[in-house]
């Protein structure tokens, strides 16, 4: 396919219209944070926080240096570590599995789900009992609610609560979503995000938060990231983490926040504009009853993909791939203990998933070129993908 330069052609992630529609108000607030001489964890970071909890309704909002250790602090505040089993998706991002090897535990990887991308619940049940025949402690779950949808949190909770379980959301690519009425920051006992710049609500850099309704442990959470030694306190009290965020990045997010409804609402359009006509050619996402997404990523599920992204490629349209293999398949990740029936659900998606450009300044006319580009590639009527 040649490349038609009269079509408008969007960006994967367009930071640059959001940078635009931010006007000078965000100069006008960094500039004051390098005046102020207080570049971490400055009033703005408190400030962040606040709002943050406000947004999501959670009770405590423990902001940190990225996503990865927010999962990681959750862990830690647990004080889960050697001998220790952690249930983790086999298709995610490397770092809900990494965090477990980082604290001494075992990741114990769980299929997930074709319709979702989501843990699937009768593999997690599966997996403990693998724990448990290991002779591992089967100890916290980590939910990962994959490309902006929550994960079956009222199915999860349920089994954590019949073994004794911690549930740990990993929100990096959620906040601002929802399931039955309750936002991400909710669902679990703690939701880790991340604010890495393509994140739904992304800074300029690295950034991250835990939300808990748990006071005690939110006290411990602002000690852990602060190498062991919170607000009140004179002494170092625990072994913890620098993990501290920026006044700069809290004053990029105060701005961006501002601007995250009318994101969020402009991306849902944009993926049911998608859904309505993607879906005579390719598997298009599919949203559980009572939840909605965020849309960190808009992926669609096909038997053709590398023919797609050679079209795409020709016709200028980005396309990415999260994630081109499951987590058991990467070397060092190979030794954990999976789920008894295997993960093959994880594996058949790293094989088939593609991702398209999304984000909330996302024109008509650039989703037209994209449906366009997909449907010539992929011809509409030819079915989706081969039958389960
Ligand atoms: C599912 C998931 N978990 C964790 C992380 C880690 O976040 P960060 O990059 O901020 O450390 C990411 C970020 O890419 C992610 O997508």
């Amino acid at each position: 396919m040649s490349k038609d330069t009269t079509r408008p052609i969007p960006a994967f992630i367009d930071l640059g219209a959001q940078r635009e529609k931010m006007g000078d108000g965000l100069a006008k607030a960094l500039i004051a944070v390098l005046e102020s001489g207080q570049y971490v964890l400055g009033p703005q970071v408190t400030e962040i926080e606040q709002q943050l909890a406000a947004f999501c309704g959670a009770k405590h909002c423990i902001s940190c240096a990225n996503g990865t250790d927010a999962l990681l602090l959750a862990l830690m505040a647990e004080g889960i570590g050697a001998g220790d089993a952690v249930f983790v998706p086999a298709f995610t991002f490397v770092a809900t599995a990494e965090v477990a090897v980082l604290v001494g535990a075992t990741p114990v990887f769980v299929d997930v789900r074709r319709d979702t991308f989501n843990m699937d619940t009768d593999s997690l049940e599966g997996a403990i009992g693998v724990a448990n025949a290991n002779g591992l402690k089967p100890r916290a779950i980590i939910a990962v609610d994959l490309f902006g949808q929550p994960a079956d949190y009222a199915r999860i909770n349920e089994i954590a609560e019949a073994h004794g379980l911690v549930v740990i959301d990993d929100a990096a690519q959620s906040f601002g979503a929802a399931l039955n009425g309750k936002k991400v920051g909710t669902l679990g006992a703690y939701t880790a995000t991340s604010f890495y710049p393509s994140k739904p609500l992304g800074g300029y850099g690295d950034g991250g938060a835990i939300f808990t309704d748990n006071d005690a442990k939110a006290e411990l959470l602002l000690s852990l990231r602060n190498h062991g030694k919170g607000p009140g306190q004179k002494e170092t009290e625990e072994i913890g983490l620098n993990s501290r965020l920026d006044s700069f990045q809290a004053v990029v997010l105060l701005e961006k926040l501002k601007l995250f409804p009318a994101e969020i609402a402009a991306r849902q359009v944009a993926a049911d504009r998608y859904s309505a006509r993607l879906g005579a050619a390719a598997k298009v996402p599919e949203l559980m009853a009572g939840a909605s997404s965020v849309w960190a990523q808009y992926t669609i599920v096909t038997d053709r993909r590398d023919a797609l992204a050679t079209a795409c490629r020709q016709a200028g349209v980005p396309t990415a791939i999260h994630y081109t293999s499951a987590l058991h398949k990467l070397t060092p990740y190979r030794e954990f203990p999976t789920a008894p029936d295997g993960l093959p659900q994880a594996e058949w998606l790293s094989e088939r998933v593609i991702s398209l450009p999304m984000h909330g300044y996302l024109s008509e006319a650039g989703q037209d070129t994209v449906i366009d580009t997909v449907l010539g590639a992929l011809g509409s009527g030819a079915g989706s993908v081969a039958a389960e």
